[in-house]
């Protein structure tokens, strides 16, 4: 069997996460670890796939005692197996056909003593993905997180599975002094570190080094390797260092405040006093996962869908809308896109259209299909050509918006426009007020320094969604200065 060419079925490999490590980067790894001084008893690689960790391994750290190294995929244990007598003291390694979730890792601990590595590189597949290809190969709890509302029944509460495993891997490894050093996306990195300090588990220094995933596995991801140490005797500590690369001797202190993920720690705490509760509630514009039907442009007068059909509706319930990227670019008048809200709130009845504006009955009805054709659950148990996210916010006159998919805080003031409020779609996240004073107010005090450098503490720009609703609401942006007693009044 030729080498690291045993090629899996496409849907296979993405079920099993399979983004081999090359043989370069796993000895840089497992010399960088040693050069820090980790020098392990005990090393186990839960899912080690053709073995370059477990070869780095057996090379770089000639005393340890045992390396376990378990695998889902019988061709690839077998080739390992095939080349294990060429490892360095192959004695001492344990190679199992094993399914990581079905496996006591505690009990597999607690034959060996001393210092124990936990080294590799997890699956890379979400959940999500999973239930698209329909792959089981997940652990049973797969809720774990159990995210309320809207998110989970969309189907957003979406997880990487190797982060579910880290979790797991701390649940059985934190009780013994020991090293977890795992390549993963940062996000979960950031996420795992978190969930550490929140268990107050015995962690004694982090830290994240960025690894090139495009160089080294052609995925463009945003990857990192994640080093936890974990030490009964040792102060807990929950900052951590983030590093450019394996060879970077300086880098940036990371970590959480006050609950919550912070990537530039000095500036936070110089900006501490503005967290809070945001005086007027960050909502995420309208969901209707139908751009095509609900979007409507006006070309020179002409109203027409967004697949270019014309769509004569009246405009009872057509509302100027601004897109995220117009945001971005600070492009909030002019405006020549449209969108249809049929509800003043979630789960409003939609059947008095037909008698208040029956050309756009009419217009929606002959899309039904591609309407009733929407994904989420949550269309098919409410009134036809329901919308989400709307609420007596979405029809505030005035707007603080800001498009939630860039990575810049843009923040614009969005006033109304043809005598109607302008309405966002769910790429973006607003605040509405009564009034164009109140909303000057805010904005304001939402560009001032503080809270423009307090918010640029709290973002990753390295994820998706670097500004998060929830990042918004906790900055009490009245707190910078300027009148914050008006300003609470706006707030319903
Ligand atoms: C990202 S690859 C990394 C492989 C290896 N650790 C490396 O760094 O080269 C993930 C590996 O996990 C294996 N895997 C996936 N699900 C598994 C499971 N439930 N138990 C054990 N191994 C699993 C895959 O077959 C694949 O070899």
């Amino acid at each position: 069997m030729s080498n690291r060419y045993i090629v899996r079925q496409a849907t296979e490999r993405i079920e099993f996460g399979d983004f081999q490590t090359p043989y370069a980067l796993a000895l840089a790894v497992c010399q960088h670890l040693a050069s820090n001084g980790t020098w392990p008893d005990l090393i186990i690689e839960p899912s080690c796939g053709l073995g370059t960790f477990v070869a780095a391994a057996a090379k770089t750290f000639p005393f340890a005692r045992n390396i376990i190294a378990a695998e889902i995929n019988r061709e690839y244990v077998t080739h390992l197996n095939n080349a294990l007598h060429a490892l360095p003291r192959s004695e001492r390694i344990d190679l199992q056909l094993r399914d990581y979730f079905q496996t006591d890792w505690a009990a597999e601990l607690q034959r060996h003593s001393g210092h124990v590595l936990v080294l590799g590189n997890f699956p890379w597949v979400t959940n999500s993905t999973q239930g698209e290809i329909g792959g089981t190969n997940l652990p049973s709890k797969s809720n774990f997180l159990k995210l309320p509302g809207i998110d989970a029944i969309t189907g957003k509460a979406n997880f990487d599975i190797s982060e579910w495993m880290l979790l797991d891997v701390i649940g059985w490894l934190a009780t013994r002094d020991s090293t977890l050093a795992m390549l993963c996306k940062s996000a979960v990195a950031r996420k795992v570190i978190a969930h550490a300090e929140r268990k107050h588990a015995p962690l004694a220094d982090a830290s994240l080094t960025r690894i090139d995933a495009m160089r080294h596995f052609g995925a463009s991801v945003d990857a990192c390797l994640l080093i936890m140490r974990f030490s009964s005797s040792a102060p807990h500590a929950y900052d951590y260092t983030v590093y450019g690369d394996l060879g970077e001797t300086s880098g940036t202190t990371m970590g959480s405040r006050l609950g919550l993920p912070v990537s530039d720690i000095p500036t936070f705490d110089a900006n501490v006093h503005l967290i809070g509760n945001s005086p007027v509630r960050w909502r995420s514009g309208v969901k209707h996962d139908a751009v095509q039907v609900m979007e409507i442009q006006d070309r020179d007068g002409v109203m027409v869908n967004m697949q270019g059909e014309p769509a004569d509706i009246e405009d009872t319930y057509l509302y100027p809308m601004v897109k995220g990227t117009d945001l971005n670019h600070g492009r909030v008048s002019n405006i020549s896109r449209y969108m249809i809200v049929p509800q003043r709130s979630v789960g409003a009845p939609t059947a008095e259209i037909e008698y208040c504006a029956p050309k756009t009955w009419a217009y929606l009805s002959a899309h039904r299909t591609s309407l009733g054709d929407r994904k989420s659950s949550i269309y098919r148990t409410n009134p036809r050509f329901s919308v989400f996210g709307v609420g007596d916010y979405t029809f505030k006159p005035w707007k603080i918006a800001v498009s939630a998919l860039h990575k810049q805080l843009s923040f614009q003031m969005v006033g109304p426009c043809k005598g109607k409020p302008v309405v966002f779609d769910d790429t973006v996240y607003f605040m509405g007020f009564d009034s164009y004073q109140e909303a000057n107010i805010a904005y304001e005090s939402l560009t001032s320094w503080p809270v423009l450098a307090l918010l640029g503490s709290l973002m990753f720009r390295d994820e998706k969604r670097a500004i998060k609703a929830q990042v918004l609401n906790r900055v009490d942006w009245s707190r910078a200065n300027l009148g914050g007693t008006l300003l609470r009044k706006a707030d319903p």
